[in-house]
């Protein structure tokens, strides 16, 4: 499509700048490669511009890490505010640079009760590389900060036509609610016992919450393991309970796959939220759900647990879906004869 086509060329030329996985020389070499064949939409001092719009460079903070000249004022100014309210002392490492945001190993204030925090950084909204978010957002409503939903708010006039208007304050409205489904979904999810970190703070371009891992190696995602035969069955099983405990409470993952889930020490962590999907109210829910079993099942299939998906979705769909609309039906029928 010309319309993603155009923001992935804008995305390149950030990754250019801003990879820290890239150095300056790799990156100096590609945008040269690139030169003739495209020309940027915007300067660099433009970006730079751009990567420090939350009140400039001042009030940064002494970290361990030391980011690259671009990615730094972003870093920082995402996660000052983590810093001004003590819940980072610093930050220790880069764990991983994604297309969607980088994450990063930050020691925690001393009586957290935690002693490392994962810092999820989400790259500046212009950048980001969109998975199609409009199929996800069907039967979503707006999150704020405050992870109110914007649509039940009453004064929310000047922002609705902010976001309709596409202007800078209503793109970065919806950069905020994209990440906060992260982090409510995160809350949600802890507070009734899925294998997820433990949500701590948010920010509007950046998630704290519990890290996963070593003090020098954060903990490998599925696809990197190979599995001792004797846990496959359980870890499988596990995975599943975490698909049936947010279908129980009306959530499709959405981009579940053995990339999405970390292994430590014999156990699973579901991450990466942002996308997660209505189960009632997405008229692509099934498919959604379905695409997170297949992948499942695919994952454990290479570690020897064959498992028909099919089935396992029939049963979810029917014993949570289906059930609750049924309920609703049935409320909504009483509640009529009730007022005639
Ligand atoms: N809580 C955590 N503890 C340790 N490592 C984490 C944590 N959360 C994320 N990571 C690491 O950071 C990577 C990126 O996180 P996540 O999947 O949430 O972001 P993403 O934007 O989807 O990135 P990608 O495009 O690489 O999937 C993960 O694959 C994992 O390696
Ligand atoms: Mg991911």
């Amino acid at each position: 499509m010309t319309h993603n086509r155009h923001l992935m060329d804008d995305y390149d030329d950030y990754e250019n700048l801003y990879d820290p996985l890239k150095n300056d020389r790799q990156t100096r070499r590609s945008r040269k490669a690139k030169a003739g064949k495209h020309t940027p939409k915007k300067s660099e001092s433009a970006i730079r511009a751009e990567l420090a719009p939350i009140g400039g460079t001042e009030g940064g903070f002494e970290t361990t890490y030391r980011p690259s000249r671009y990615e730094e004022g972003w870093l920082l100014n995402s996660l000052r505010d983590f810093y001004r309210q003590e819940y980072i002392t610093d930050v220790l490492a880069l764990v991983r640079g994604g297309k969607e945001a980088s994450v990063y190993r930050c020691a925690a204030r001393p009586g957290l009760g935690i002693d490392l925090l994962a810092a999820k950084v989400y790259r500046p909204r212009q950048f980001r590389h969109l998975r199609n978010d409009k199929m996800y957002r069907e039967g979503r409503g707006i999150l704020t900060l405050d992870g109110q939903d914007l649509n039940q708010s009453l004064h929310n006039d000047r922002v609705m036509r902010a976001i309709g208007k596409k202007t800078d304050y209503g793109k970065q409205v919806m950069h905020t609610s994209w990440l906060m489904y992260e982090f409510t979904t995160l809350q949600t999810l802890y507070n009734i016992g899925a294998s997820v970190p433990r949500p701590v703070a948010a920010s509007p371009n950046a998630i704290l919450m519990g890290y996963i891992g070593g003090p020098t190696h954060a903990a490998p995602a599925l696809s990197d393991v190979e599995l001792d035969k004797d846990e496959t069955q359980a870890l499988f099983d596990e995975t599943l309970r975490n698909i049936e405990l947010m279908l129980m409470h009306g959530m499709i993952h959405g981009d579940l796959s053995a990339y999405n889930i970390l292994y430590w020490e014999g156990q699973i962590t579901l991450i990466d939220f942002p996308q997660v999907t209505s189960s009632q109210g997405n008229s692509q829910a099934h498919m959604i759900l379905q695409r997170d079993i297949e992948r499942v099942c695919d994952y454990f299939a290479s570690q020897g647990v064959e498992r028909d998906p099919a089935p396992i979705l029939r049963r979810m769909w029917k014993q949570h879906v289906e059930r609750r609309e049924q309920d609703v039906a049935a409320d909504l029928s009483r509640l009529t004869a009730e007022a005639e």
